[in-house]
């Protein structure tokens, strides 16, 4: 051939290439190697799969399975994330839940997976493995970076093989069923960032070779089932833990011998990045603080969240103690603790001032306390819930205000105590966004000039002894979207609550969603409710209505839920109330109605005919 000739069409091939390869786009897309493929068809038949998780594991391309993840440049196979997901129960209103999620894989783990060796990133949390030893091949996984099998089911030991995936940084088994020792083998993995073992049956003392992980952020131990303990650095001369310098989250779970000891607590405090302690459950006592007096330390002014709960402290010498070895807490967790009680100096709350949130619930604290907090401004939320307050609630916010705290606080939870009086003014709080006030005392009027904080969100008095009515104070925060006043023994006309709470409807800035007026003596008759534009569910079980729902009564235009069981209704349910087309529940038993059955669906199946 002609060589300028061949010149000419070899530049024609070329472009053509060129172009095709235009059109046709990353013509050269790595594809699935198909040994990996294999191996995972392999993994697939052995595994049960009830929701099909795995269900598009069936294609030529296993880069494009689900939870595959391949490399774009060699197509080996990097990532498996196979993680169910929990069986969750979330609130559709306040006392209906559904369930949102779940889903999971169980069966055998084929050990065929050990053909994916550029794995790492591996993710088998939340599915349901019970009564099988971690598979040991994954320690031949040896470019695992993520290795997660949490909440699995898993039992028996953590291969010793373990030891030998040396380029591990997070390592999650929590909330198994595994036992035996922590194998020691685990300081190998020098490059170990988050380490989580908690919530299992391990027994014996955490291995002082996990001092050697130097890399180590994050460090969860211990659970309810658990009988970890901690070598005392004193007895064996090895301050292992204060070796992890780069810890900044450290959570201990039910591990009663520490407070026969004190060392610990120093290596503890000398980590330079901590921010974060939880020493849940460790039998801490008043007795052990006052052990550490003469051992002069303070935390690292690192440290901002600090959970003592469910530990012995019994009197205020913890919020002594607290104070004089922290600065700078945003968070301080003492609930339940059952018996402690006392209050709280000035000091405390000088110090803590830039404590956003405070939690004392499951104690018996006496409202007294409430006025140590005070003063200390940056308080968002405190959590007084189960305790043992008794007083006057007038007197326990009237002493609680006095201080800058009623311009942070936006949430106060005081119910599960014995608080006595009537419901003030609560316009002093003047951030409180979220009240909680059930099961306690509370009885008489509300009182007509009560006004409420401006941003107010959530008001719950539940289970509480509440007579007459609402006042029309209440109708104009219009910022309000829960108002419950159910187990109480109002007896206002329903009509007039309802006028009452619709101020901000005629303004047209109503944010009521849920209502909850049940387990009281309201009478009078169901009226118009549509001015309520944003609810989306109204309780009124258990009261006196009574009469014919009147044939104008018209629903709020988004309502999902109408519960109106036991009350005394007549006649039957207006052609109104079918138009609500967003209706999902309603719930009209245990009254009197005498209507036709025929007639009552007919009237319910308006937005039926226009789907
Ligand atoms: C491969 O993927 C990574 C991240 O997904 C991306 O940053 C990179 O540019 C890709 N490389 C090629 C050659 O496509
Ligand atoms: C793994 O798969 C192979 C081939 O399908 C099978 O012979 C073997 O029994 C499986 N192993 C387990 C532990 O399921
Ligand atoms: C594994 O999946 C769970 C559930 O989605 C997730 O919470 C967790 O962070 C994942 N683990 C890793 C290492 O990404
Ligand atoms: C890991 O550490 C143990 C001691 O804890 C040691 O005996 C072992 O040789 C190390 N290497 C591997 C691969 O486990
Ligand atoms: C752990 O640290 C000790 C010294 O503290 C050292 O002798 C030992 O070799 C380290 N182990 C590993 C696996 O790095
Ligand atoms: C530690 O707690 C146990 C169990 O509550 C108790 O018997 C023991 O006296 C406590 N020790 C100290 C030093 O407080
Ligand atoms: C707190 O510090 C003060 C002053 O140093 C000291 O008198 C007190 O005993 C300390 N309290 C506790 C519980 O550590
Ligand atoms: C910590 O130590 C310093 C110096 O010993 C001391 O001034 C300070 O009051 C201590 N307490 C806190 C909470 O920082
Ligand atoms: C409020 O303060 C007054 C005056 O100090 C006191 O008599 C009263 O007992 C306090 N009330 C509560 C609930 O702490």
């Amino acid at each position: 051939m002609n060589p300028v000739c061949f010149k000419f069409i070899q530049t024609i091939m070329f472009t053509v290439c060129l172009v095709m390869q235009l059109v046709y786009g990353e013509q050269e897309e790595i594809k699935c190697i198909e040994k990996e493929r294999e191996a995972l068809l392999q993994f697939k038949a052995t595994i049960m799969d009830p929701y099909g998780m795995l269900s598009s594991w069936t294609t030529a391309d296993c880069c494009q399975w689900e939870g595959i993840r391949c490399s774009n440049l060699t197509g080996h196979i990097l990532m498996l994330d196979l993680h169910g997901e929990e069986t969750v129960y979330e609130l559709a209103f306040r006392f209906h839940y559904v369930v949102t999620s779940q889903r999971y894989i169980s069966g055998e783990i084929n050990k065929s997976l050990m053909e994916l060796q550029q794995l790492n990133y591996l993710n088998l949390s939340f599915n349901y493995f019970p009564h099988k030893q971690i598979p040991e091949f994954i320690a031949s996984l040896s470019n695992l970076r993520y290795l997660d099998l949490s909440y699995s089911g898993f039992s028996r030991k953590i291969p010793s093989q373990f030891g030998s995936l040396f380029h591990l940084k997070y390592l999650n088994l929590a909330s198994n069923s595994l036992e035996g020792p922590i194998p020691r083998h685990l300081e190998n993995l020098s490059k170990l960032q988050h380490l989580d073992l908690s919530g299992n049956s391990f027994e014996g003392s955490i291995p002082s070779q996990l001092g050697n992980l130097s890399n180590l952020q994050e460090l969860y131990l211990g659970g309810y089932e658990s009988s970890l303990k901690i070598d005392d650095g004193n007895h064996v001369g090895d301050p292992w833990l204060s070796n992890l310098v780069s810890l900044t989250h450290l959570y201990l779970w039910y591990m009663p011998s520490l407070n026969s000891s004190q060392n610990w607590l120093q290596m503890i405090a000398k980590l330079p990045k901590l921010r974060e302690l939880g020493l849940f459950g460790c039998g801490l006592s008043d007795h052990f603080i006052l052990s550490l007096r003469s051992a002069k330390f303070n935390f690292s002014t690192s440290l901002s969240h600090f959970y003592l709960s469910g530990n012995a402290f019994m009197s205020s010498t913890i919020f002594q103690w607290v104070s004089n070895i922290t600065s700078n807490l945003i968070e301080l967790d003492l609930s339940d603790n059952i018996l402690l009680e006392g209050s709280a100096s000035n000091h405390f709350g000088i110090v803590m001032n830039s404590l956003e949130h405070l939690d004392l619930s499951y104690n018996i604290f006496k409202g007294e306390v409430l006025k140590s907090f005070s003063n200390i401004c940056s308080l968002h939320s405190l959590y007084m819930n189960r305790n043992s307050l008794t007083e006057d609630l007038s007197s326990i916010l009237h002493n609680f205000s006095v201080g800058c705290v009623r311009h942070s606080l936006q949430e106060l939870h005081l119910a599960d105590n014995q608080i006595t009086g009537y419901l003030p003014d609560l316009s002093v709080f003047s951030s409180l966004k979220k009240l909680y006030l059930d099961e306690n005392r509370l009885s008489g009027k509300i009182p007509e000039g009560s006004r409420f904080p401006s941003q107010l969100k959530l008001l719950s008095i539940r289970s509480n002894s509440l007579e007459g009515g609402v006042p029309k104070s209440f109708g104009s925060t219009c910022t309000l979207e829960l108002l419950d006043l159910s187990y109480n023994k109002l007896s206002e006309e329903l009509p007039v609550i309802f006028n009452h709470l619709s101020e901000c409807s005629t303004l047209q800035k109503n944010s009521l969603q849920e209502l909850n007026l049940a387990d009281n003596q309201i009478t009078g008759y169901l009226p118009d409710l549509s001015v309520f534009s944003s609810l989306k569910a109204l309780y009124l079980d258990e009261n006196r209505l009574s009469g014919k729902i009147p044939e104008g009564s018209r629903l709020p235009s988004q309502l999902k839920l109408l519960s109106i069981r036991s009350n005394s209704l007549e006649g039957g349910v207006p052609k109104s109330f079918g138009s609500t087309c967003t209706l999902e529940w309603l719930d009209l038993s245990y009254n009197k109605l005498s209507e036709e059955l025929p007639v009552i669906f007919n009237h319910l199946s308006e937005c039926s005919r226009l789907r």
